[in-house]
């Protein structure tokens, strides 16, 4: 089988995929550079069973995916995953239609209804750009003052990603959310990420530590995985008094930080599922 390996930089999480590839009987592994990448469309003929994606600029893999799976190759994930997933507002509407608890959600298209919107759902409110990650540029705000100035600023310096305001009720989630990952049809792990700071995101600082999989965290991953499209995803959930929210999917999940604590082997879950999908070649 031959697996086309669609990346940018190699990070650790694309080594440990590597690694784990290399250890498989009958598998090529033909590695993809999304800098050199080009297509020609119409004529493309690529000789693979599938294509992981493992880029790190959400552009580029979104449209690298779609150009494959237009000349017939399979892509993990989908690029209908990584459309919904790519853009919060997206993911949101994916999980209310599938019934899929979440923080409250308010959009608005100026600065004017932005204000209203969040002065009608209360304070505080997270403002955050539709398409983004690693907890870059997210707003807590805690007052009409505050509100004001970041509405102002986001529609004078911000690019036009900024001109679809976000707005998520901030949940009060004492220190620490919950990132699972989901493979399939099983949620195969998560874990807490515990900050001082609201922003959990490993990136910022926050600690892994082990969650084990309870019902509750495996039922709502794997139905949000489902509302998004399936395949290999991860979940941000916030712990309520009312139960579970999912707060947003990723769909080229980073999992370095989580091997350790939980104990699982996550790149071999995730070597399965590609094979399985380039054997098989249906994405489940
Ligand atoms: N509505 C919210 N209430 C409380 N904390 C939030 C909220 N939205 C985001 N956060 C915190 O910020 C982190 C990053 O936000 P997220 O929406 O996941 O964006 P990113 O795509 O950058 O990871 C979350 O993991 C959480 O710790
Ligand atoms: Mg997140």
């Amino acid at each position: 089988m031959k697996i086309g390996f669609l990346h940018s930089l190699i990070r650790k999480d694309e080594k440990l995929l590597l690694d784990e590839f290399r250890r498989r009987k009958d598998v090529e592994i033909v590695m993809i550079d999304d800098r050199q990448l080009t297509f020609n469309l119409g004529k493309d003929a690529f000789d693979l069973d599938v294509v992981l994606e493992r880029c790190i600029n959400h552009s580029r893999a979104l449209h690298a995916m779609r150009l494959f799976e237009s000349a017939g190759i399979r892509c993990v994930n989908t690029s209908h995953v990584a459309t919904v997933c790519g853009d919060k507002l997206l993911t949101s509407i994916a999980l209310k239609e599938k019934k899929v608890p979440q923080p409250e959600v308010r959009i608005a298209f100026t600065e004017a209804s932005a204000l209203e919107a969040i002065e009608d759902m209360g304070y505080p409110a997270v403002l955050k750009p539709a398409v983004g990650s690693w907890g870059r540029l997210l707003s807590k705000v805690n007052d009409h003052d505050a509100a004001e100035a970041i509405l102002e600023h986001k529609t004078v310096l911000g690019t036009y990603h900024h001109s679809i305001f976000y707005i998520q009720k901030y949940i009060e989630k004492k220190g620490r959310d919950i990132r699972s990952f989901v493979v399939g049809d099983k949620c195969i792990a998560a874990i807490y990420r515990t900050s001082e700071h609201w922003i959990t995101n490993t990136a910022r600082g926050g600690i892994a530590s082990n969650c084990p999989v309870t019902a509750d965290i495996g039922d709502i991953s794997v139905k949000a995985a489902k509302a998004v499209g399936g395949g290999i995803v991860a979940m941000d959930i916030f712990e309520t008094e009312t139960g579970l929210l999912v707060n947003e999917v990723n769909y080229t999940m980073e999992f370095k930080n989580s091997i350790a604590p939980t104990g699982v082997d996550i790149p071999k879950y995730i070597v399965d599922y590609v094979i399985k999908i380039g054997r098989d070649g249906t994405n489940g």
